[in-house]
């Protein structure tokens, strides 16, 4: 995707120096910055503290900390204190533990077969997130008016993104399409992220407040909600960002088409349903406090909760699969009762 007429991935790997690239999403949209991370304990750390975050970027960095695993590991016990180590960063997006599996597997026959795998794995991300769009794209109409939670756009994967693929294709093809954009409370990822991703790419948005998505919907003012997806069970049900579910339940009452864009990579078939997956708790002082710039524009934290007071701050839920109308993949659409055709 272009920010500021450069081409840029969300994650990449140099294989020269074995340092992995990321766009620092902790600072966005404020500052775009690159970081780079020169070994699997730091790239590590970027997962668990959200440098990097969304399904698919996710699973590229955890393939490229494994292959650097491999660089650095001198034997297997090594190896897989390093894979468990990369896998107890976050635990809800299978993407993650698909990507250090494989990566561990290639690397059995040599650290060029890790790397060439983790680096796969990254172009897959790219190529099943265009066809993600092409499939999408052709359920939207001209003016269509989509409602999307959290950001599950190119900066969540390597790029193209799930969710918003198919808002890129359809505004690509000139069907102005307009975007309601969750502001995704605690970390704002919709008002942060997403925002800035459809802004940049000039596509017409506006930030909602999270509890703003039934009043639009009741006006019949939305078309279709497209969520991205961190996990989906055998049996359909779906793990994605705190708030999709309501946003599920309440498409449901309103007769609003609900869609879920993922990648196959995304799909977890040894789970069989959403109570088996472990959501993620975080620190609550995402809740209790915001993020943003001051008078002099530095990047600050003020507390907004009432002092004394503690959280709970779930980063997802599970919305079941009869809420969801199908999934948009990259082997086409697909509606929850057809997924036994592709364990
Ligand atoms: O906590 P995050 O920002 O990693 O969570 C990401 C999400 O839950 C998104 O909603 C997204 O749909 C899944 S990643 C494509």
């Amino acid at each position: 995707m272009k920010i500021n007429n450069t081409h840029y991935r969300t994650v990449w790997y140099d294989t020269a120096k074995h340092v992995v690239s990321m766009i620092d999403q902790i600072k966005l949209p404020f500052e775009f910055e690159i970081v780079e991370l020169k070994n699997y304990k730091e790239t590590a750390e970027a997962i668990r503290n959200m440098t990097v975050r969304g399904a698919g970027a996710i699973g590229a960095t955890a393939g490229f900390a494994m292959a650097q695993a491999f660089v650095s590991c001198s034997n297997t016990d090594e190896l897989k204190a390093a894979k468990a180590f990369i896998e107890a960063t976050r635990p809800t997006a299978v993407n993650l533990f698909y990507a250090t599996q494989k990566v561990f597997e290639a690397g059995q026959k040599g650290v060029g077969d890790a790397i060439e795998m983790a680096q796969n794995i990254a172009d897959e991300d790219a190529e099943f997130c265009r066809l993600i769009g092409e499939h999408g794209n052709q359920l939207i109409q001209k003016d269509n008016k989509i409602l999307t939670h959290c950001n599950a756009g190119w900066l969540a994967f390597v790029d193209y993104g799930s969710a918003l693929s198919p808002i890129y294709a359809a505004h690509k093809a000139g069907k102005n399409p307009f975007v309601y954009v969750d502001e995704t409370r605690p970390r704002g990822q919709g008002a942060r992220l997403t925002a800035f991703e459809l802004f940049h790419n000039e596509v017409e948005h506006r930030v909602i407040a999270d509890n703003a998505a039934g009043f639009y919907m009741s006006k019949k003012q939305v078309d279709m909600v497209i969520t991205g997806a961190d996990r989906i069970t055998a049996n359909g049900d779906v793990a994605n960002k705190i708030g999709t579910l309501e946003k599920a339940i309440l498409a449901r009452e309103f007769d609003i088409p609900f869609y879920v864009a993922a990648p196959f990579s995304t799909f977890d078939f040894d789970t069989s349903c959403g109570d088996d997956i472990i959501i993620e708790e975080r620190g609550d002082e995402e809740l209790l406090c915001h993020e943003g710039l001051d008078e002099k524009n530095n990047l600050c934290t003020i507390r907004m909760a009432s002092p004394g007071s503690k959280g709970l701050n779930p980063a997802f839920d599970v919305t079941p699969a009869k809420y969801i109308t199908a999934f948009i993949t990259d082997r086409g659409i697909i509606k929850p009762s057809e997924l036994k055709n592709y364990r």
